[in-house]
């Protein structure tokens, strides 16, 4: 049978196919980087770490973004897993975890394993990397970067630092990920302020 250390390796060679050339901010490297983020909260957190791992390699392989607006987590999951003859009760569980970490379906992790991967992504979210990924991700959909008129404003990539990257710090499940959180977020503040100097811009 397979072991746990081979499974997480032809995980990571899978995710690196298939991701290379993603140019979205859902690249092999944010993918890369989720695991690292996880595996510095694991340190902290106690959780089955293989899970996690494993979990935080294929979080987005079916991601409804790469897929029109699909999610397909769950048979892709499934088919590269049984591929590699892992037991149906680890893809299931593996499965479940992935289908409780998504910000956009809102969902509330219910088991630690599924709570550290998810804090995991949303690091990658803020922060110095997260400003990066919010203009990719922006640019990708032909988003503007600023307007001071608000009715322009609404659609653009600074918009979307209120709708989603400023409210992250309060969402971490772990205190672990808090801690790196409120860092980023202090950064992006930082960022924030300076832009609107920059661009000659005043919040009143
Ligand atoms: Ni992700």
């Amino acid at each position: 049978m397979i072991s746990k250390a081979e499974i997480l390796i032809r995980a990571q060679e899978h995710i690196r196919e298939v991701f290379l050339t993603e140019s979205t901010g859902h690249d092999y490297y944010h993918i890369q980087r989720v695991v690292i983020n996880a595996r510095k909260i694991l340190i902290t957190e106690p959780a089955d770490s293989f899970v996690v791992e494993l979990a935080a390699w294929l979080h987005d392989l079916g991601d409804h973004k790469l897929h029109d607006g699909v999610d397909k987590s769950e048979e892709l999951i499934n088919d590269f897993l049984s591929s590699l003859d892992v037991e149906q009760q680890v893809i299931d569980r593996i499965v479940e975890v992935v289908s409780q970490v998504s910000f956009s379906k809102g969902n509330t992790p219910y088991s630690i394993e599924a709570e550290i991967v998810q804090d995991a992504d949303r690091l990658d979210a803020i922060g110095a990397i997260g400003i990066a990924r919010c203009f990719a991700y922006g640019g990708s959909k032909n988003r503007i970067l600023f307007s001071p008129h608000k009715y322009e404003q609404i659609n653009s990539s600074i918009q979307h630092f209120y709708d989603k990257l400023f409210k992250l710090k309060d969402k971490m499940n772990t205190q672990s990920a808090r801690i790196i959180a409120n860092k980023r977020h202090q950064f992006m503040q930082e960022y924030i302020a300076e832009f609107y100097q920059e661009v000659g811009f005043s919040i009143d």
